[in-house]
């Protein structure tokens, strides 16, 4: 179906516009939109950057790069072929060549998590790039992408939101805007004025502490001290001695087990039940081989687990996906699994949202470890300095299961503070 084009705010209209003779910026070689998620950036930028290069170019090559395929192809490509549909604009998608043919141009897709995406790109003369998320890419593609454009009257077009202050986006291009050539338009969510209050209300519930200054606010700051500040001892904890009666609905709620599986590693399983709206950690399983001085194997881990879950087949264990011995030895033993979902930093994002929420509470006498850690985890220093973000890799085993259970079970209602069904 073809898009429905609604009036373009006046940065999306800068945006748009800004190659053309006249607009004052036309002879810069690199525009990068930054800013809040669902600000406008990626529909502006796509139908500038087609429209440019339909415009300035005959003939030729042209790169097109998203985070991942599947990212490339749902925020990029789709939302691009429905409005050339309502443009009543021809394009022929040869996939098995991961190209676009549009008019006389071609346009080369990429991943740039591929580690041969930089080979392919290796052997171009391309006359423009256009970056989605380019925040996420790894440097040297960006790198490679832009020494690629070598073609007289190239350009190069990438929006992200913002990530670190270290961050090389930040260090090497917006701050030496001038010196290369750059034009930089920062985007908020008034930018796009298809949103309405309630959604753009919803979307700032769904971040808490760095993440909503760098989504919602559009800042590049960067993450620092605890990974979870907004953890408070009281309030995400809960005690079945002190209320036995709180134990009874406990029985009646769906019940999950995390697991971070190890064998070098420490190894925990999380006992959770969930109401629909809170996630309640009632027991873990913890053990460290190093400090042990003995090593399980996966049938005594089954064993271990059995005994945990006091014998239940029917709870769902949301299990690290490279775990593939253990899952089969579980699969095997008629255990009910699920792959968890293991992106870490937007894993850290929803968990930081439903802790803040108190969607999140722990046993406070039977989860010892737990609790340990989520007071030690910490953001790497070190790595901030080289423009990434990560905690600290130490001590992260339970809060990787913690990860695992609230970025695999949340649905985007729940994680905007509602209630699932
Ligand atoms: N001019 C417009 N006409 C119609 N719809 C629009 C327009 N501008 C924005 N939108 C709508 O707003 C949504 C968000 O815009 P877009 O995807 O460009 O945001 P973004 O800034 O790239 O967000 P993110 O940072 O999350 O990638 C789009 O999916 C589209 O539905
Ligand atoms: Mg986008």
């Amino acid at each position: 179906m073809g898009f429905v084009f609604r009036p373009f705010s006046r940065r999306q209209r800068q945006l748009l516009n800004w190659w053309r003779p006249g607009s004052g910026h036309e002879h810069q070689r690199f525009v990068l939109a930054d800013g809040a998620i669902r600000s406008g950036k990626t529909i502006a930028m796509i139908l500038s950057f087609f429209l440019w290069s339909q415009t300035c170019h005959e003939g030729r090559e042209f790169i097109v790069a998203g985070v991942t395929s599947g990212a490339l192809k749902r925020n990029v490509l789709l939302p691009l072929f429905s409005m050339l549909d309502a443009l009543g604009i021809p394009y022929e998608w040869k996939r098995g060549e991961g190209m676009v043919v549009i008019g006389t141009n071609r346009y080369f897709l990429f991943g740039a998590d591929k580690d041969n995406a930089q080979d392919k790109l290796q052997g171009m003369t391309a006359a423009g790039a256009y970056a989605d998320e380019a925040a996420l890419f790894p440097r040297s593609f960006i790198d490679q992408m832009i020494g690629r454009c070598s073609v007289e009257g190239s350009r190069i077009f990438m929006n992200c939101n913002p990530n670190g202050a270290y961050h090389y986006i930040k260090t090497d291009f917006i701050d030496r805007a001038e010196e290369i050539g750059l034009y930089r338009l920062h985007f908020t969510m008034d930018d796009n004025l298809t949103l309405s209050p309630e959604i753009r209300e919803s979307y700032a519930r769904s971040f808490a502490g760095v993440f909503y200054r760098q989504y919602i606010l559009g800042e590049w700051v960067s993450a620092e001290g605890a990974v979870y500040p907004m953890w408070d001892d009281r309030e995400n904890t809960f005690a079945l001695e002190e209320s036995p009666e709180a134990a009874v609905p406990l029985r009646h709620m769906r019940r999950f087990c995390a697991v971070d599986y190890g064998t070098a590693n420490p190894c925990v399983f999380l006992d959770v039940r969930d109401d629909g709206r809170t996630f309640w950690i009632v027991n873990e399983y913890y053990w460290d081989s190093a400090a042990r001085k003995r090593q399980k194997t996966d049938a005594e881990y089954a064993d271990d687990l059995t005994a945990f879950l006091g014998g239940d087949r029917n709870a769902q264990i949301i299990v690290d996906p490279s775990a593939a011995s253990f899952k089969a030895e579980l699969r095997n033993r008629g255990f009910r699994l699920q792959d968890a979902r293991n992106e870490v930093r937007e894993g850290i994002a929803t968990t930081a949202v439903l802790i803040g929420n108190r969607q999140v509470r722990a046993e406070r006498n039977r989860c010892p470890c737990l609790l340990r850690e989520i007071h030690g985890y910490l953001w790497d220093s070190k790595a901030r300095d080289r423009g990434e973000e990560r905690p600290v890799k130490d001590h992260d085993h339970a809060m990787d299961a913690l990860r695992y259970l609230c970025h695999t079970r949340t649905t985007r209602f729940r994680r905007a503070g509602g209630h699932d069904a």
